[in-house]
């Protein structure tokens, strides 16, 4: 189904967002026959270029896509018409008035600013937006991560996007959220009756969400050591993963229904502060290893300096206090350089109350529940069944295995598809609100301060393994143990 018509503006257009994922992702959404004719992509950035070379530059980009050698020229050339190119400067009016005059023929569309720029320049754009009369009663923005560094600067930033905007017409991306798997946690959830009833204390005993990535800083190592893995990955896709693991079932799925009950979480995590936080939090920091078959260098050689506390990795053992989850610690982990990529969430069942087996049916394991974000996406569920054959009761654990690739045997969408047709749809759902933002920051906030404050480095690990031993222990510590079988 094609959306409304819409013009989208992309600042920081010759970025690195632009080129592996907004430019690809509009693309793939063209060839599905989802963007009306005459919806219109404009790039800016500071520096001028023609129209032509920006074509080039985008056509550059499809190319990392996947297939995009075979694909329909006619939508291709399609595709290239929509673009065109404006040299604004974020600070100062240069410009402006080049962009004001080419929307003006779009006055009745849907108007889409996507800011895939770096924070500092969030608030001079949105202000000449403002000043320039670019807001229409259709017009959203799009805001990036990183939403501040804690949360003065997050209030900050969303004070200057809330001065030309109303929050309906914010967009805070966490592309998490736009994960096939992830929607299919809620569909897991919410459209079975069979979880609801034991989704909570008395039947599940903990839970687990890894994220683990096997590259390092991939050349963004600048950025990367002002952030460390809690800001960079735990403030914003874990929690949120986390909160649609713990939150009530909402209402519908109107985005604030749904996000009314990921803040009720967010508020009601236990704080983490300088009087808990060595029990609970492990930080790492890679050094030199090998992964995916080769040598790799350490972090801090990475960054070219020989001194850095950021961490690379981090793990955390987090608890809800409310009715429903008391008691059920939700151990989160990520990192760089870790044994393998995998994303994944595993809810782990309590124990049976009783056996009813002799000792030689072999230990009963207890139920879990992984959710597979990435890669191989799918759901199992671990169940003990009897061995086969006629060798007498004995009890295996198996699982009831929906790998979506076998199962439904299609292409999954990237992340960015789906988030970005949701902007224009003007649907907020997989977006965060403001408050949202602030609860994050809000929890995570007396982490860093204690960190900071303590005279402990982040514990170093070798790159392609798990972690540091202490992230181990954090969880074996309370008789568990990580699961990475899925
Ligand atoms: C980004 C982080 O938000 O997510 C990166 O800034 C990280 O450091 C990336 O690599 C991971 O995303 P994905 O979709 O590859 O799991």
């Amino acid at each position: 189904v094609t959306v409304e018509l819409f013009d989208i503006v992309v600042f920081g257009a010759t970025g690195d967002l632009a080129r592996r994922k907004l430019l690809p992702a509009l693309f793939e959404r063209d060839l599905a026959g989802q963007i009306p004719d005459e919806a219109r992509i404009i790039g800016t950035s500071r520096r001028p270029l023609p129209d032509e070379d920006f074509r080039a530059f985008a056509r550059d980009a499809l190319g990392v896509a996947d297939g995009v050698e075979d694909v329909d020229q006619a939508v291709l050339a399609r595709f290239l018409a929509r673009l065109s190119y404006v040299a604004v400067d974020a600070q100062s009016d240069e410009g402006w008035s080049d962009l004001a005059e080419i929307l003006k023929t779009g006055e009745d569309r849907v108007r889409v600013f996507y800011l895939a720029v770096g924070p500092d320049l969030f608030d001079p754009i949105c202000a000449r937006i403002g000043a320039f009369g670019l807001v229409t009663d259709l017009s959203r923005v799009v805001v990036e991560k990183p939403v501040g560094k804690d949360l003065a600067s997050a209030q900050k930033v969303n004070a200057a996007v809330g001065r030309v905007f109303r929050e309906e017409a914010v967009f805070r991306i966490d592309h998490y959220l736009g994960k096939e798997t992830v929607q299919n946690l809620m569909a897991l959830r919410f459209a079975n009756a069979l979880f609801e009833p034991v989704w909570n204390n008395a039947h599940i005993d903990h839970v687990q969400i890894t994220v683990a990535e096997s590259i390092g800083t991939a050349g963004r190592a600048g950025y990367y050591d002002t952030a460390g893995a809690l800001r960079d990955m735990v403030q914003n896709h874990i929690l949120q993963l986390l909160c649609l693991v713990a939150m009530e079932p909402p209402v519908s799925l109107d985005a604030d229904a749904v996000r009314d009950e990921k803040l009720k979480v967010l508020k009601a995590l236990e704080p983490i502060n300088e009087s808990n936080f060595a029990q609970v939090t492990v930080r790492g920091q890679y050094r030199a290893g090998a992964s995916a078959g080769g040598a790799v260098p350490g972090y801090l050689e990475e960054l070219g300096s020989g001194e850095s506390d950021t961490e690379t990795f981090v793990a955390i053992k987090a608890e809800i206090g409310n009715w429903r989850w008391s008691g059920v610690p939700f151990y989160l982990r990520t990192g760089k350089r870790l044994a393998s990529r995998v994303s994944e969430i595993v809810v782990a069942f309590r124990p049976i109350p009783h056996s009813v087996f002799d000792g030689h049916a072999g230990p009963i394991m207890a139920n879990r529940l992984v959710i597979r974000l990435q890669p191989d996406e799918g759901v199992k569920l671990w169940l003990m069944i009897k061995d086969p054959g006629p060798g007498g009761m004995r009890l295996q654990h198996v699982p009831l295995d929906m790998s979506f690739a076998s199962v439904f045997g299609v292409r999954n969408p990237d992340a960015y598809e789906r988030l970005i047709m949701d902007v224009v749809r003007g649907n907020q759902t997989l977006f965060m609100r403001r408050d949202e933002v602030e609860a994050a920051w809000r929890w995570v906030d007396p982490i860093l301060d204690a960190w900071r404050g303590s005279r402990d480095q982040p514990k170093p690990y070798t790159a392609g393994t798990w972690g540091p031993s202490a992230a181990i222990a954090l969880i074996e510590r309370d008789g568990r143990t990580w699961t990475d079988d899925a």
